[in-house]
């Protein structure tokens, strides 16, 4: 294994922040009337997000970008661009649309619960409150988990998957809303089957975990990952922000030490720049490309930490996030603003190797979610951010 210390990347400091973020929210600006009432893609394709309808589990990422630059700016034509396309969400929760899987929390939080949170949209409380329903409508009793893909009664399907600890935090605001247990009382049955299977002894995560039709666990594959028992990237920065997340809402000290080792091991595979490969079987020196989306995943993570840590931890989780965010800043932003362009290159989507079960796309790309969470790591470092999440 390579250690990162010979090249010291220094961390972010504040005025670097906000100019960073400026430059994020000036892209932004430049992409509104190119996606406007629209979605951008998952990822982009040469560089560029081609336009899409609002059907992707991507497509709550786009809003998320709108409204941290209406939060740095107070610029009515961000709100006026991002409560559009809340009245987009909200007609995709009632009527249904490709809403049939788990990802209500990528999808409502950074669009319909900002909404709410910023603006007090009833429209996207509704809005959110119903995808939180759809949410719980995919838990399955027999196992305790809220099952990813696919038809509940397909057993093939019975499985869920590390991505998942981000739909979460959706639940425990709508339980918060309502007044309901039962949103809160799921979250917490399927992340305590989460813990149990699919972080592995040394911290490392399996992507997707297969449950048999009796409730059993079956074992732990990949989709997205390299190989069923190598490293998802992605799947290990879910599992880092994923568990503080629901440790922000519930303070189970089981969770905050998911945290600590999910971190942990995430940092024994980190390449010199702190911006890991796709896959962290692969280390520095590797060929293959980066998912600097992992990165800004687990900055936000590190970030949500110091608001519970202490001393010499609280410390060392900030030092991390603001040189991961510097090593984002200053070597993996494009060099020039253009329309339909991100905001932090070389993010990998889905990459296919000789075992895995994933379509191939969005391979050394910007992606959707890379660019927000990049945005919410700065915000995070800029003030006293209240979440979307
Ligand atoms: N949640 C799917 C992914 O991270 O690609």
């Amino acid at each position: 294994m390579e250690h990162m210390d010979s090249v010291k990347i220094q961390p972010i400091e504040a005025k670097e922040v906000r100019a960073a973020l400026e430059q994020a929210a000036t892209q932004t600006e430049m992409n509104l009337p190119v996606y406007d009432g629209h979605c951008q893609n998952h990822s982009s394709v040469n560089g560029v997000y081609p336009v899409c309808e609002n059907t992707q589990w991507t497509c709550g990422f786009w809003p998320g970008e709108i409204w941290l630059s209406y939060e740095l700016t107070g610029e009515e034509k961000f709100k006026t661009a991002a409560l559009k396309l809340t009245d987009s969400f909200a007609e995709r929760i009632e009527k249904k649309i490709e809403v049939d899987h788990h990802d209500m929390g990528f999808l409502y939080s950074p669009s319909c619960v900002a909404a709410y949170k910023l603006t007090g949209s009833e429209t996207g409380k509704k809005a959110a409150i119903l995808a939180a329903d759809q949410l719980i409508s995919r838990f399955q009793k027999k196992g305790s988990f809220i099952q990813a893909w696919g038809a509940m009664d397909d057993p093939s399907c019975y499985r869920y998957i590390i991505d998942c600890l981000l739909n979460l935090p959706l639940l425990y605001w709508a339980g918060e809303v309502t007044g309901k247990a039962e949103y809160a009382d799921i979250a917490h049955q399927h992340i305590t089957t989460c813990l149990k299977n699919s972080f592995r002894p040394d911290g490392s995560t399996y992507h997707t975990f297969y449950m048999n039709p009796d409730g059993t666990p079956s074992h732990g594959a990949t989709c997205q990952g390299y190989r069923d028992d190598s490293f998802w990237a992605r799947g290990q920065a879910w599992g880092v922000y994923g568990s503080i997340l629901s440790y922000r809402y519930t303070k189970n000290p089981e969770y905050l030490d998911t945290f600590r080792k999910a971190l942990a091991f995430y940092q024994t595979r980190l390449p010199q720049d702190l911006v890991p490969y796709w896959d962290m079987i692969f280390t520095q020196g590797s060929d293959e490309p980066r998912d600097s989306s992992s990165a800004a995943i687990v900055a936000c993570g590190l970030l949500e930490a110091v608001r519970y840590l202490e001393g010499e931890e609280q410390k060392s989780c900030m030092e991390l996030a603001r040189r991961m965010v510097g090593s984002l800043v200053r070597s993996y932003t494009p060099a020039s603003l253009s329309k339909g362009a991100g905001q932090i290159l070389h993010g990998t989507y889905s990459k296919k190797s000789p075992y895995n079960t994933c379509t191939p796309e969005g391979v050394d790309e910007y992606t959707s979610w890379g660019d927000y969470f990049y945005m919410e790591a700065l915000t995070r470092l800029d003030r006293d951010w209240e979440l979307y999440w």
